[in-house]
């Protein structure tokens, strides 16, 4: 190659960089020239074919040659849109790859929002694990070692002393195990129970847990405003709220706790069985004896749990007849209850 075939080369390159037309073709351009296998390397490699005393001329030639080209390219990619002469070419007109995006479960959107409101009275969230010993789910929380809950026919036991959690009420225990009062905790988690599933039930759903310990008396007028405005955040303001007295054995007086049925408004109707009342929470004042189990002096101090199904307020919070349509994960479905 001589001297003279490489300038009429140069002259070739950039009138093609120059005849180009938009990204896509300057990258073809550049490839040619400037690539792996282009003409520009294949020359440098065959520099060593040269006569001697004509390297420096060619040298210099072809490095020239480079810096035009490279400019040449540079200035004709930043006007055709900022793709870089160097990389692959970037076609911003192409339509981008499309993901389908997935929907929070009803589920979570419901803790989150309990979380959410129980902030604002100061409660921050516990969380405790799904295997649980006899002495967190039932033995500190005062049921009686013949208790028909702690039956294998309810409860689902991995041995002797483990088992999976019926309640979220160890969370309440693990809390105050771990802390001094006051204790102003909510527990969300899942919960285990040897039941058949069907469109009210599942054997393993949500509950969340409510717990506020204090040396300051705590009285069931406290529970009863904390989970009226619980109610009227989660459901609207018209929404009613009764508690009927009830049995629990870790809350003495226990009360079981009602929201007006959403879909009548109290009148009654199917939904609510005529009563005009949904069942939502069990509740009431910690028992004393469950103080005892955490080391607690139950003289000094007083407070309320409750505790409510997640998968009930979000059936009826976003008007979902069966339960098992939350776990199927049906993208329609879900996108009906956004
Ligand atoms: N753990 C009880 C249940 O699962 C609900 C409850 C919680 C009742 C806290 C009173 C206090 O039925």
């Amino acid at each position: 190659m001589t001297l003279q075939e490489l300038e009429s080369q140069q002259a070739q390159s950039l009138q093609e960089v120059a005849a180009a037309n938009g990204a896509a073709e300057l990258e073809q351009v550049r490839i040619k020239y400037l690539g792996r296998n282009g003409l520009l390397p294949a020359i440098v490699k065959q520099m060593k074919d040269v006569p001697k005393e004509d390297r420096p001329a060619f040298g210099k030639q072809t490095q020239a040659w480079r810096a035009a080209l490279e400019q040449a390219l540079a200035e004709k990619f930043a006007a055709a849109g900022g793709a870089q002469a160097q990389g692959p070419a970037f076609d911003c007109s192409l339509p981008g790859r499309w993901t389908r995006r997935g929907v929070q479960s009803p589920i979570s959107r419901v803790i989150e929002e309990t979380a959410a409101i129980f902030a604002r009275l100061g409660f921050s969230v516990a969380d405790g694990p799904d295997l649980e010993t006899r002495f967190n789910n039932f033995t500190a929380l005062n049921t009686p070692k013949h208790h028909p809950s702690m039956d294998a026919s309810d409860t689902l036991w991995l041995n002797d002393d483990l088992l999976l959690r019926t309640q979220t009420s160890p969370v309440q225990i693990r809390t105050m195990l771990a802390n001094q009062p006051p204790v102003r905790v909510i527990c969300p988690g899942r919960t285990y129970r040897r039941d058949t599933t069907d469109a009210t039930h599942s054997a393993n759903f949500h509950q969340i847990e409510g717990l506020y310990v204090d040396t300051k008396p705590v009285s069931l007028a406290d529970l009863k405003s904390t989970l009226a405005y619980f109610a009227r955040q989660m459901m609207g303001s018209n929404i009613g709220v009764r508690f009927r007295p009830h049995f629990f054995p870790f809350t003495e007086p226990s009360v079981e706790v009602d929201f007006t049925c959403h879909v009548c408004g109290g009148k009654g109707c199917r939904v609510c069985k005529q009563s005009g009342w949904i069942e939502i929470a069990g509740a009431g004042m910690v028992d004393p004896r469950v103080f005892g189990f955490v080391g607690y002096d139950p003289a000094k101090v007083n407070g309320f749990a409750f505790g409510f199904g997640v998968e009930r307020i979000a059936m009826i919070k976003y008007g979902i007849p069966d339960i098992r349509w939350l776990y199927e994960n049906d993208v329609r479905f879900l996108e009906q209850v956004k």
